[in-house]
């Protein structure tokens, strides 16, 4: 596909290009909704013992069996949201020659992308995208200084409103690993919290315009999360879709509610107990859909390895030590759709 030619211009179409349908084994349906469990992060939150064991307990569960949960009374305030989508949509509309000249470069994982193959698949994704980096100390590398620099000026309150969504995701991200630690049984539940102070998260904005023949293409196609934990504010169109016991089921999205999910790296600092889940996300003939990603990285030199008292009461570790940027240069050279990056990974 001519890479100046964007999804805008393709879905006025009255027929999918071939080069987004996808092969028939890739579109079986969803029929069923995923049973995850929605957990309550108020008492958590307020330091509450008991909410906390009973958080835990449901996180451990879900967790084991496939990675997936959503939680409510997060802390993150529903109108930071509500203006998080409305930037995203002056985004989103912007004419094509501003939408090139904030292009993802080839190997980046910084900027806009639209119906470009990636590395989920060849075949193309139905939907457009607007990544960026996210450090708590940068002093350089901000959100609102990127935002001017590919989008132009008139982008700054666009910045300021994502730095605070991502400083309020990081927030979050950093008091669920305490709580993934109580739920593994980690002595200390402050131990990964080092390994993500400093890390470099990762933004993404994603816009899944209205398809005519929504049943040939995918949104997203198949993939475990490389990252750690996966943040998503998804509208309430729903699209999200998760591949447990051999069958695709739906994640309901829930006003105000946000989905995590187990990312590769966390399945190896839990020394593989915890699961990093096949998902994908289709599209819809009637409706847009866009969804907010907030992905929690570890620092790119640290090294992933699960805490020793899960390695001593497990009595082997799964995996061999990596650093995230090895990880990730692998996913970004190496990774292919449908299978395991992280044995795939610590195999190569
Ligand atoms: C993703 O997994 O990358 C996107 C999921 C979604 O948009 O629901
Ligand atoms: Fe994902």
């Amino acid at each position: 596909m001519n890479s100046g030619q964007l999804l805008c211009e393709i879905q006025v179409q009255p027929h999918v290009p071939k080069n987004f349908i996808w092969p028939k084994e890739y579109l079986e349906d969803a029929h069923e909704e995923l049973q995850a469990p929605v957990v309550d992060l108020e008492g958590f939150l307020n330091g509450d013992n008991e909410s906390t064991q009973h958080a835990s307990n449901l996180i451990n569960e879900a967790c084991l069996n496939h990675g997936f949960f959503q939680v409510i009374n997060h802390g993150v305030d529903p109108l930071l949201i509500a203006q998080a989508y409305d930037q995203m949509d002056t985004i989103f509309k912007l004419p094509n020659h501003r939408k090139v000249s904030a292009y993802k470069v080839p190997g980046s994982m910084w900027g806009y992308s639209g119906a470009h193959a990636h590395r989920f698949s060849s075949k193309l994704p139905w939907k457009e995208t607007f990544s960026f980096p996210y450090h708590v100390n940068a002093l350089e590398a901000d959100v609102t200084s990127y935002f001017k620099s590919t989008l132009g000026g008139d982008f700054q309150q666009a910045g300021v409103t994502f730095e605070k969504y991502c400083k309020s995701m990081k927030e979050l991200g950093m008091k669920l690993t305490e709580l993934l630690a109580i739920s593994l049984g980690v002595n200390d539940r402050l131990h990964y919290r080092e390994l993500f102070e400093e890390g470099c998260s990762i933004m993404r904005c994603n816009n899944y315009p209205c398809c005519q023949q929504p049943s040939l293409v995918l949104g997203t196609g198949p993939h475990c999360d490389p990252t750690s934990l996966t943040l998503l504010h998804q509208d309430q169109v729903g699209g999200l879709q998760v591949f447990v016991d051999d069958k695709w089921h739906t994640v309901r999205p829930l006003p105000n509610a946000l989905v995590v999910n187990i990312g590769d790296t966390f399945t190896a600092l839990s020394n593989g107990r915890y699961k990093s889940c096949l998902h994908r996300a289709v599209v819809n003939q009637h409706k847009q859909r866009r969804s907010l990603a907030f992905f929690l990285c570890p620092k790119e030199d640290k090294v992933v390895r699960p805490p020793q008292d899960i390695i001593s009461r497990d009595g082997t570790k799964l995996y061999p030590d990596f650093t995230w940027s090895q990880l990730l240069h692998f996913t970004q050279n190496y990774y292919r759709a449908d299978e395991s990056t992280l044995s795939n990974f610590t195999n190569w």
